[in-house]
């Protein structure tokens, strides 16, 4: 006898809906993604509402920092705003419909635009460390791509259009406002991979002579699917160590998050003042 077929990831995802929406029903403006040790921007938030990834249906649930993993809504510059206290991360084991589950999500909530940051190694060498970089473009070197399967017609199309990811008028309004507040900020194209460890040297070349400036272990399939669904996406870069020749160190995640620590304030502002724009 044929098994009843399991609840579909598109009905997940309207379930998960659902349970938020029976929560907070009004008007959300943008949905914001944090990376690794990048958290801090949650402290400007002005929170109505936090529910814990574990309360939420068929929500991917972090194994590591599950008492962290929570959806936080409120205020951000004047603006209503979903932000995820915590991002599920490919190699952590998760499959990348659940890396990107809450996107969807968020985008039935009702979200106008996603910002997304990361902690990434700087492979152009007019990179510092804490020094941040405007996502620009991508190269995507994951192993899976969120969008495999049949495609979600409810959401987008199936070959979505990729040569424009990263919205122009907010790049521009992020240099306008980093120039205005005499931040340094550097634009280029991120390149992902799967991850957990760090890259060979020989790796590094590679990924500098096939046109990444910044390596990182996120964002790609959170951003493709956001595009699947036509949501305008920013991204940032906070470089927390330096994967140039000549500039390659073992890497200590304790110097990661330093770095981290000390982009966080400039990109949290650029952030800050992008949401008060929209
Ligand atoms: N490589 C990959 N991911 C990273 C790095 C790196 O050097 N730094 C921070 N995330």
């Amino acid at each position: 006898m044929r098994e009843e077929p399991n609840i579909s990831y598109a009905e997940q995802i309207q379930h998960a809906f659902e349970f938020i929406q029976q929560k907070y029903d009004g008007p959300l403006d943008a949905g914001i993604i944090l990376g690794t040790g990048l958290g801090q921007l949650i402290q400007n938030i002005e929170i109505q509402l936090e529910i814990p990834y574990e309360d939420i249906p068929f929500f991917p649930v972090s194994t590591v920092e599950s008492h962290k993993g929570k959806l936080i809504i409120g205020i951000l510059s004047g603006k209503m705003v979903v932000a995820m206290q915590g991002r599920f991360h490919y190699y952590e084991g998760y499959s990348m419909k659940e890396v990107t589950f809450p996107v969807r999500v968020m985008k039935l909530l009702g979200i106008q635009h996603l910002f997304v940051s990361n902690a990434a190694g700087g492979l152009n060498p007019d990179y510092g460390i804490g020094e941040l970089m405007i996502i620009n473009d991508h190269i995507d070197l994951f192993p899976e791509n969120p969008l495999r399967g049949k495609n979600l017609d409810q959401f987008g199309v199936r070959f979505p259009d990729m040569s424009e990811p990263y919205d122009l008028s907010q790049i521009s309004k992020a240099l306008e406002i980093a120039g205005q507040q005499g931040l340094k900020v550097h634009q280029g194209v991120y390149a992902a991979v799967q991850g957990p460890n760090l890259e060979t040297k020989a790796e590094y070349k590679y990924l500098r002579t096939i046109g990444a400036d910044a390596i990182g272990m996120s964002t790609i399939p959170e951003v493709i699917v956001a595009r699947h669904m036509e949501l305008p996406v920013f991204a940032i870069s906070a470089i927390t160590d330096l994967c140039s020749p000549g500039n390659i160190k073992k890497v200590r995640i304790e110097e990661v998050l330093a770095a981290a620590a000390k982009a966080e304030p400039g990109m949290s502002l650029i952030i800050r003042e992008l949401v008060k724009l929209i």
